[in-house]
């Protein structure tokens, strides 16, 4: 069980002090938006470049970006040790799976809560991440949507029958009231932005999200 907290919700005018804070986190969560793919814009590879080299804790990137078939092995290559492309912009998949792999990172897939996970399911081999999302992606503090974990359940369901050591990350609306829910539905990473750097002390908050994940473990 590994909690990834999110700096889309920390104080982006001291982003080396906000992931000293979450040093006894697994992952580093980092949202890359490019104001195409969602209607958001955050930061870019020279901004990550600059946390993969301060960073206490190996850097999570996900991509909300059109094409990532061109701009994710990048990320790889500064560094960040899991790269998530959205497969609603990517091209080639398999080929970009395989270059994030090359350039030494895990390779992981996001899928939007509209996204059907069926027709990606024979990617699975290719993948060592697979990322349900359970908001629209583009913002953090919206609301967790619970009508994602049948998904989570079925991408679970689908790992077992391959028999991979593949991650299932959930992002968006994760909280104490609502990470059990993902845990028991086959969860095992878990995204929270508001839900940790909202908190008056963000390392107890990213225990306390552990445990209860633990607790519930499908
Ligand atoms: C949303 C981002 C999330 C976001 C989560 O598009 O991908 O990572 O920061 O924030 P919370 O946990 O506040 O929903
Ligand atoms: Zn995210």
């Amino acid at each position: 069980m590994q909690i990834s907290p999110s700096i889309l919700s920390a104080d982006f005018a001291n982003l080396e002090a906000e992931l000293r804070k979450v040093a006894n986190a697994d992952w580093a969560h980092v949202d890359v938006m490019d104001a195409h793919f969602v209607p958001n814009l955050t930061i870019g590879l020279p901004v990550v470049e600059a946390l993969v080299k301060v960073s206490p804790i190996p850097v999570d990137a996900h991509l909300m970006i059109e094409d990532p078939d061109r701009w994710a092995p990048l990320y790889a290559e500064a560094g960040c040790q899991s790269v998530t492309f959205h497969i609603e912009a990517a091209r080639e998949p398999v080929t970009l799976a395989r270059a994030l792999r090359a350039a030494g990172a895990r390779a992981s897939m996001a899928i939007k809560p509209g996204t059907e996970f069926g027709p990606y399911e024979d990617l699975l081999p290719e993948l060592d991440m697979v990322l349900v999302m359970t908001v629209e992606p583009g913002f953090g503090g919206q609301s967790f949507m619970a009508d994602q974990m049948p998904k989570v359940r079925q991408v679970r369901e689908a790992v077992k029958r391959f028999g991979g050591e593949i991650w299932i990350q959930v992002d968006g609306g994760v909280s104490a009231s609502t990470i059990e829910q993902c845990a028991e539905a086959g969860a095992d990473v878990f995204v929270a932005g508001s839900a940790v750097y909202g908190a008056e002390d963000a390392a107890a908050a990213i225990d306390e999200l552990r445990a209860l994940a633990t607790a519930h473990a499908h």
